[in-house]
Formats: structure tokens, sequence, C-alpha cells
């Protein structure tokens, strides 16, 4: 079986592959609060989508980020690429202002049947100059606030399972390790770590991990039985293998 890598390496000031695979950055703004590290992804993505009231996240939350600048230099310098959504949620003076800039809006209210995250990563995956990269979402505002919302976005990694997409908070990432691959995820100390959780999501699994306190050794997970929440990274490199789907979380730290 394949291997994976996966290394949080967009969480660096200065992108670098970290021996892993070299991967073409999208960001991805859902409608909940900013985390404070948006800039710093912003600059490795090479495109910027907002979801429907991600827009409004945009254009109201990441001034407070550069107190000491005027929010409209701001709002210009980090002018979303694309919005996408059922248009629902964004308010039509934030619309207006981007439409300006020059950002393309996709309405995409004629399909109630998917949340705007699922939207926009299908617009990502047709993406004709994206093809043939190997491309991660990275989804700020994924956690938090509503859980139907945080469970329909979770959903989502299951839908595109063969996608590398992460979903991010200011507290942690979730991403889906497919049990297509085994798995070597190397960890940046300095910015994640050391909580992290293995959830089987798709059904039971039978796991076998190194590089935890609490390491699975062939080892039964279901729901309503064992999952492995609150353990916690011991070295550098995790490696996982499974039979079935597995959610990986790690924390992210406070600067
Ligand atoms: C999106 O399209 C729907 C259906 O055509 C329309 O009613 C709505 O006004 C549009 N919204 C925006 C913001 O363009």
């Amino acid at each position: 079986m394949e291997l994976m890598s996966h290394s949080s390496t967009f969480l660096l000031p200065n992108l670098s592959s970290d021996g892993g695979p070299v991967l073409t950055y999208v960001l991805v703004i859902l409608n909940q609060h900013l985390p404070r590290f948006t800039p710093l992804i912003w600059k490795h993505a090479q495109l910027h989508m907002c979801a429907d009231g991600g827009a409004n996240r945009l254009y109201d939350e990441l001034p407070l980020l550069f107190p000491d600048e005027d929010a409209l230099a701001v709002r210009i310098r980090y002018k979303p690429d694309v919005i996408k959504g059922d248009m629902d949620s964004v308010r039509d003076d934030v619309l207006g202002f981007y439409k300006n800039l020059g950002t393309e809006v996709v309405n995409a209210s004629d399909d109630q049947d998917t949340t705007d995250l699922h939207k926009c990563v299908a617009y990502i995956q047709d993406l004709p100059n994206l093809k043939n990269q190997n491309i991660c979402i990275l989804v700020a505002g994924a956690l938090g606030g509503r859980f139907d919302h945080e469970v329909g976005n979770i959903n989502v990694l299951c839908r595109f399972s063969s996608m590398r997409i992460i979903l991010l908070s200011d507290d942690c990432l979730i991403q889906l390790l497919p049990s297509s691959h085994h798995h070597e995820i190397r960890i940046q100390h300095a910015f994640e770590g050391p909580h992290c959780g293995l959830i089987p999501i798709g059904g039971p699994s039978k796991s076998t991990t190194t590089g935890l306190q609490w390491n699975l050794d062939d080892t039964e997970m279901n729901f309503g039985g064992l999952i492995s929440t609150s353990n916690i990274v011991k070295e550098e490199v995790v490696t996982v293998r499974s039979n079935s789907n597995l959610l990986w979380t790690i924390s992210i730290k406070k600067p």
C-alpha cells in the first residue's frame, strides 16, 4: 500500500515541503470566526475563495488583525479571487465591494442539496489550471459555532476523501486519513500539538500507530466503544495504518 505524507508546513512563516510532497494550497474561508493565522495561510495559497458569508468575515474581521493599518487598505490587499455559495448570507455591501475589485462571484443558489464548502471544493476540483496539481485545500472557519455546520464540513472530508482538505480553527485542525493509504504525519512541534486524536468516522476500524503516547496496535475502534481522544504526540513523525477511514486532529499552539 502506498504511503501518504502529511505536514502542516502551511503554519510555518515560509513554506517548505519538509521532505513531504510539494502542494498547491487553496484557501477557503467559511462563515465562522477567522483564525488569527489567516494572513499567513493566505500568503501560502495560490487561490483564495470565500464561501458565501465567509466574505463577510474576511471583510469585517481581517482588518482587526492589522489594528495599525487602514481597514480599506487591508481589504484591498486581501481580495478574494472567488465568492461562491447560495448567496443567502453574504451582505450586499460586501458583495458589491469585492465585485468592484474584480472578484468572481458564482451564484449557486439553484443547488440547495450541498453545503457551501461542498460547492467550493467541487469548484476547485473542476478548475482546469489546477488539474494535475497536488492540491491541498485549507478551510478557515470550519469549526466552532453551529454543530450541524461542523458535522457538514466533516462530511465534506468524507465525500471528497481522495482530496487533501484540512479544516482549521484557532485551536486545532482536522483532516481525513483515507484507508487507501498508509500515513506518515510529520509534526511541526513549534506550531502544533501535543494533543491529538484519531477518530473512526465511517465505521469500525482496526488501526496501528507509532509516535503517540498511547499507540494503537491493530486496535479496534468504533463509536460507542474505544476512540482515541486526548492522545499526545511523542515523536517527530506519527505513522498510521488503518482498514477504515480515520479523522486525524491535532491542537494548534497559541503564539
Ligand atoms: C442568486 O440567484 C438567485 C436565483 O437566480 C437570485 O434570486 C438571487 O437574487 C441571486 N443572488 C445574488 C446575490 O446575485
